[in-house]
């Protein structure tokens, strides 16, 4: 029998499990329990509840009145790559426009990299997103663009993470210029097959300058053929057909959403998952990727406007070394409130339980009892100051599975 692990004196416990009868939670929209505890067991959450009413358990944890929420879900980060392109960032800064085209100088550095060099580049990320409370991420490969590339792109991020994106289509590499068909067809073919045993989920970027929606549904079905799950890059640098051909093929998530039309809202609305991380719902989520608005000065994507219409949304880190060189999902939910007009408790979820639906999750971005014991504490007692005080190193400890690794805090040996 596992030890089990009593979190006590929880200032404000963020749940995304509203309350049904008694001691039972079921998880939903955005919720907390104040002055809260909860028990881990066995790398799960067995219960949660009012401090007054914890059981007795094998440790104790003095949370100190910290705030405690589940670890942040990214769904959408590019962690597989060589090179760097600060000069890039620095050009939409000084007023010239982010274009797609600079994903080739990554794909070259990317090809001249050793195994280890990429793995060491992705283990370092990975490290800083698990010290800003990010438990669970997806990573894409889409910077290699050969079939060797790709597949050890692919290979390498399945060290790492179970959330692993085929994205072979990002681009169109600079050696099938003006041949775009036959890209399209490697993508479908030799490198699908290369690629389809590491990964999870298949993802183009449907955009000018990148794949048109014919060539997009070519690779999406060439995927799902193959049992990977669709997702999609659309409308990042201006409107397009990538939404509404996510919703005709169930993509599990439309990702940036940044220049929408109104058909385009309207068809997300009309397939919203549920907003329960259990339900298996099977919709399309639009993930916003604030990072990449901040990276690139476009405006912003339209976060109320998607929310009042009813559509489920996520927020994810777009962590990639050119338009959204950020590993922090604080800082994207600071930039979501402040700049995106979401307020602190929809980012909050968006960041925590749109990410877990938006990956077809059931057992992270909550903490309802069963859940997997991923959890953020912060040196706050609140959800609210990962806005309130942007840029600040807030994350005290972080638990996957029920397994500490953060820091400052000390585990008691005295059960109650
Ligand atoms: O999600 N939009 C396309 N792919 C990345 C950008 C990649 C890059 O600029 O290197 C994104 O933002």
């Amino acid at each position: 029998m596992s030890e089990s692990l009593l979190i006590a004196r929880i200032g404000e416990l963020v749940t995304n499990a509203a309350e049904t009868d008694g001691d039972g939670r079921g998880p939903g929209p955005f919720a907390v329990i104040n002055d809260a505890a909860l028990v881990i067991e066995g790398g799960r959450i067995v219960w949660t509840g009012p401090s007054s009413r914890a059981p007795a358990a094998d440790a104790l944890l003095d949370a100190a009145g910290r705030a405690v929420l589940p670890g942040f879900a990214d769904s959408h980060a590019l962690l597989v790559f060589a090179g760097e392109r600060s000069a890039e960032f620095a050009a939409p800064m000084a007023g010239l426009p982010y274009a797609a085209g600079g994903i080739r100088s990554t794909v070259a550095a990317t090809r001249a990299a050793t195994d280890a060099e990429l793995r060491a580049g992705l283990h370092r990320l990975a490290g800083e997103m698990l010290a800003q409370g990010t438990t669970t991420f997806e990573c894409k490969s889409g910077y290699g663009l050969t079939v060797i590339d790709e597949s050890r792109s692919v290979a390498l991020a399945a060290e790492i993470t179970d959330e692993v994106t085929y994205l072979g289509a990002h681009v169109v590499p600079a050696e099938f210029d003006g041949d775009a068909g036959a890209y399209v067809d490697l993508v479908c073919g030799p490198m699908l097959d290369a690629c389809a045993p590491h990964a999870r989920w298949v993802d183009v970027f449907c955009e000018r300058g990148a794949f048109s929606a014919d060539e997009a549904r070519a690779v999406l079905t060439a995927g799902r053929a193959r049992g990977l799950i669709p997702r999609i890059h659309a409308s990042q640098l201006g409107p397009g057909p990538g939404v509404r051909l996510a919703v005709e093929l169930g993509a599990a998530s439309a990702d940036h959403c940044t220049f929408l039309t109104d058909a385009d809202v309207d068809a997300l609305a009309a397939v919203a998952p549920s907003r329960s991380p259990l339900s298996s719902s099977s919709g399309t989520v639009a993930t916003l990727l604030p990072g990449a608005e901040f990276g690139t000065r476009q405006p912003y994507p339209d976060a109320r406007r998607l929310l009042d219409a009813g559509v489920t949304v996520a927020l994810a880190s777009d962590c990639n070394p050119g338009s959204s060189y950020t590993s922090s999902m604080p800082f994207c939910v600071a930039l979501a409130v402040r700049d995106m007009h979401m307020t602190t408790a929809e980012a909050v979820w968006a960041a925590t339980a749109g990410g877990a639906i938006a990956l077809r999750r059931t057992d992270i971005g909550h903490l309802a009892p069963g859940a997997r014991a991923d959890l953020v504490m912060l040196d706050a007692p609140s959800h609210a100051y990962l806005a309130y005080r942007p840029g600040v190193p807030l994350i005290h400890a972080v638990y996957r599975a029920g397994v500490g690794l953060g820091v400052g805090v000390r585990q008691g040996q005295s059960g109650r």
